[in-house]
């Protein structure tokens, strides 16, 4: 069938729901139809390249269309396209996790495959839940999260989220969970001006909230579950890894387990293949999506410790089993895809090759945006920064939420070439490893054009 601009904007507009999107705002106003991409470029229908800095959700790690990923999934074709993983297994899923070990601590030893995000979130909370129920800890049922965390949003990871914006109405819906103060250095009275990558040195004040908690009520808590080093969807907010160290050793001796959920930080998005390598500590579930297919296909993982995993192998009359699974499990042919791009990661070292890029990125962030006065914070890991845009920069004062700041960059950076999809007022990239140092040097003199130009409008 051929499509022309016109009749797919028509048939969108008329019959299409898309997410975390206001779809009045788009009333008089068109979404740009992306039909090709390559590399870090998107393609419009009438030919238009625009940079993908945020990688298409945060998913895309190799490039687009590498070919590499490319050749994998064209092979996998002629192989197996999907079988159910309950009582079958198949080569593909076992090459992922066999390539997916060399990088992950080696007490991480079971893999249970899902296929996004939210469900790897979920799994790992079930799990937790399970592994105490299992064990006879029957008061353990509450977990622990984090304001501005972001874990997704099925109702087990949405009960787990600290971001009101998105989660604030489904209350009556989701389960009761403590939530302890984030880590966000901007607004700590003990943080430094700029945050920027978090190595300051820090009381870690913020952590006794949650040390309260655990306190008070280790007895009926089976887990903590936090974004290791990057609160992502809670506006980029970048944290010492000294925290991850503390946290540990606080759950340790409380008796509660620690869930990283790596879904937005893993793959070498934080400037290593974990965020978790950067504070040395191994939770006891991990969750992992988003990249883990290069930001192809969906796919997910939560690796537990062997220890989780005996606490539900038992004679089947004993009713330890874990009963959760999903249609696509383990689909092959995002196996494949998975395992070409782990594979790229182990004979390519993009974390090696692009670290001058990555280097780049964080000094020409502070080099653009320091002395601009609507420039409240600026935060780097890795591939990821931001910048948090402040109505009055001696009293981190936000500009008031219906002028839109962000909205009207993100709008204007599309006619510019660019997506700048804000978090509120925090703009931000999500970089591809890619990445190099002229396509940063493109990217950031466009956004700093862009939100100079918004800013002195509305301001
Ligand atoms: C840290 C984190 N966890 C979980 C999720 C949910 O992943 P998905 O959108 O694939 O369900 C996200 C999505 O942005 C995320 O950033």
């Amino acid at each position: 069938m051929r499509w022309d601009k016109k009749k797919i904007l028509e048939i969108d507009r008329r019959h299409i729901w898309h997410p975390f999107t206001q779809m009045k705002d788009y009333e008089d106003r068109d979404p740009p139809v992306i039909v090709k991409a390559r590399g870090l470029m998107l393609e419009t229908i009438e030919g238009k390249l625009l940079y993908d800095t945020i990688s298409s959700w945060w998913t895309n790690i190799h490039g687009h269309l590498h070919p590499a990923l490319n050749e994998a999934l064209r092979r996998q074709l002629e192989l197996l396209d999907h079988v159910n993983f309950s009582g079958f297994t198949h080569p593909y899923a076992v090459e992922v996790v066999e390539r997916l070990r060399a990088f992950l601590p080696p007490s991480l030893t079971r893999f249970f495959f899902s296929d996004n995000g939210s469900t790897a979130v979920e799994v790992a909370l079930k799990m937790a839940f399970q592994f105490w129920q299992n064990r006879g800890f029957e008061k353990k049922t509450r977990f622990v999260c984090l304001e501005n965390a972001y874990h997704g949003d099925t109702i087990g990871a949405v009960s787990v989220g600290g971001v009101d914006l998105f989660f604030k109405l489904y209350k009556p819906l989701t389960f009761e969970t403590f939530r302890a103060p984030s880590p966000y250095c901007y607004r700590c009275e003990e943080g430094p001006t700029f945050t920027l990558s978090a190595t300051h040195k820090c009381q870690l004040t913020c952590l006794r909230g949650l040390e309260e908690i655990l306190d008070r009520h280790a007895g009926e808590i089976c887990a903590v579950i936090v974004e290791p080093r990057l609160q992502a969807a809670g506006g980029m907010l970048v944290y010492p890894a000294e925290y991850l160290k503390e946290l540990r050793r606080l759950c340790d001796t409380h008796g509660v387990l620690l869930i990283f959920d790596e879904v937005a930080t893993g793959f070498g998005r934080t400037g290593t293949m974990f965020a978790l390598e950067q504070a040395g500590v191994v939770p006891d579930i991990i969750c992992l999506a988003k990249g883990l297919t290069g930001g192809y296909l969906p796919l997910a993982l939560t690796v537990a410790t062997e220890e989780i995993y005996a606490a539900f192998y038992a004679d089947y009359l004993e009713g330890k089993t874990f009963y959760h699974g999903h249609s696509f499990t383990a689909n092959p042919l995002c196996c494949a895809v998975a395992a070409a791009s782990l594979k790229l990661f182990a004979e390519e070292r993009p974390l090696e090759r692009s670290k001058p890029a990555r280097e780049y990125f964080h000094r020409r962030l502070q080099e653009l945006f320091s002395g601009e006065d609507y420039v409240g914070d600026i935060r780097y890991v890795g591939y990821v920064g931001a910048i948090e845009l402040v109505a009055e920069r001696e009293k981190k004062t936000p500009f008031p939420p219906e002028k839109r700041f962000g909205f009207q960059i993100y709008m204007r950076s599309l006619e510019e070439g660019l997506v700048l999809r804000p978090l509120g007022d925090v703009i931000y990239w999500f970089l591809p490893l890619c990445i190099t140092e002229e396509d940063v040097e493109e990217i950031l003199s466009r956004s700093q054009r862009v939100i100079a130009e918004i800013i002195g409008r509305l301001r």
